[in-house]
């Protein structure tokens, strides 16, 4: 390697890291990781005491404005978001010009992006208020994109919620209600999709905050810095990979539950098969959040009186994993997305819509990271390079080459 090539613009040397395995990105007081350990905290609160004692609203609260709120706060919080989720009516039709069977994260993605149109002014955020602004609106219109998204595709007609109604359970209503029948609340479900988003509500400088984070440092607005950040997140190496773990378990269910026979596939180096919802970046330990999942999937699905042979496969297969050298020597553990989709299924949420339900709790994350860089007025993102192509060469006419 040519020595001059390592040099950066202000003289120093370039650090390559290939998918920045070791390069902090920024300095942030949100949420704190030890993959080691397996310890995850949201503004020093164990994710554990938060997922048992607060609710999702509380958590967002919380990420973004690093205190746990006073009843009179959260209250104040909940009735700007309310008076902030109305959606133009013309957003309804760029819903309905996607097809149906359009997957619902790239609609999700093209909607948020395209609420910038209808509200120009949440670009501008120079001050505390109109950050605050652009925070309330996008939390009380984003649950109604998911819904819609979701209703689209099962043909269902477009609902409104309930303003009477707590945040979670109007996601719940939105999503759910027949158009003909009176719809009551299921508080096992209520709590469940509660747990589930507190759960993946912040996990540092991942895939997809990282993307809203560097989008937002060229200034973009707030809503196109997720949209972007909601396409990092559609990915199966990340998001993504709550519907790939389904689609998986479907797949060993169907071959007739051979278990071994898929432990085998994921650990042959000739074949891409990888074991979903296994391995994690940071973590070289149990996943915190997996170990609440798996706790919350038994007790939801029992509280439902769902009996899911899914469920029976994945337990195996993390029994065989904890037993099995290659996973060992890798620290391959299960990650957050192993059993959060069996909990979306007994839910009754279509599998296309998993990666969706992870961006609705991701979505406090990714607010509270875009506001802190800004807050922090960090520098517009741009990472260097090693140039390894050719050095200099003459230009050839085309009747020569
Ligand atoms: N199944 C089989 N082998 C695996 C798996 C897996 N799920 N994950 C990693 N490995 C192996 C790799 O082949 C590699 O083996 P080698 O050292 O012999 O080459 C080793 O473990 C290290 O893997 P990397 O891909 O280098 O680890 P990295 O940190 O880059 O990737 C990732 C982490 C993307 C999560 C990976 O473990 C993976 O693809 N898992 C499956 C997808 C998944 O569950 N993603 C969700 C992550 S959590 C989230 O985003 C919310």
């Amino acid at each position: 390697i040519d020595i001059k090539n390592l040099r950066g613009a202000t003289g120093g040397f370039i650090t390559l890291d290939p998918g920045y395995k070791n390069t902090g990105s920024c300095e942030s007081a949100i949420t704190f990781l030890d993959g080691e350990k397996g310890i995850l905290r949201y503004c020093g609160y164990s994710i554990e005491e938060l997922a048992e004692k607060a609710d999702f609203l509380e958590v967002a609260f919380l990420l973004i404005f690093g205190e746990l709120p006073t009843k009179e706060e959260l209250d104040k919080f909940h009735e700007d978001i309310k008076k902030n989720s109305i959606v133009d009516e013309d957003v309804k039709k760029i819903l309905d010009a996607f097809p149906k069977a359009a997957h619902p994260m790239g609609v999700l993605s093209s909607l948020t992006s395209a609420l910038t149109a209808f509200n120009p002014t949440s670009v501008n955020v120079d001050s505390e208020e109109e950050m605050y602004n652009s925070v309330v609106r996008i939390l009380g219109k984003f649950p109604v994109l998911v819904a819609w998204t979701m209703r689209k595709k099962s043909g269902l007609p477009l609902d409104y919620g309930d303003k009477n109604l707590g945040y979670v359970e109007n996601i719940l209503k939105m999503m759910f209600k027949s158009p003909n029948e009176e719809y009551s609340q299921n508080p096992i479900l209520v709590n469940a999709l509660d747990k589930l988003l507190i759960l993946h509500a912040d996990h540092e400088q991942n895939c997809s905050t990282s993307t809203v984070r560097i989008v937002g440092s060229s200034h973009a607005g707030l809503f196109a810095s997720l949209s972007a950040g909601i396409s990092a997140l559609w990915g199966p190496l990340h998001g993504g990979a709550n519907q790939a773990v389904l689609e998986m378990l479907e797949a060993i269910k169907e071959d007739g539950g051979d278990t071994k026979k898929y432990m085998a596939k994921a650990k042959d180096k000739s074949d891409p098969f990888r074991l979903m919802g296994f391995g994690h970046r940071v973590y070289k330990n149990f996943d915190p959040r997996a170990r609440i999942i798996k706790v919350a999937a038994d007790e939801v699905l029992g509280d439902l009186g769902i009996e899911d042979p899914i469920l029976d496969i994945a337990k195996s297969l993390e029994q065989e994993a904890l037993n099995d050298e290659y996973f060992v020597k890798r620290k391959l553990y299960p990650n957050v997305d192993f059993y959060s989709g069996i909990i979306y299924r007994g839910m009754g949420i279509p599998t296309d819509m998993f990666t969706v339900m992870f961006a609705l709790g991701r979505l406090p994350g990714w607010i509270s990271q875009w506001r802190e860089m800004r807050l922090r007025k960090e520098p517009i993102g741009r990472p260097r390079q090693l140039y390894i192509g050719e050095r200099e060469r003459k230009f050839v006419p085309i009747n020569k080459r």
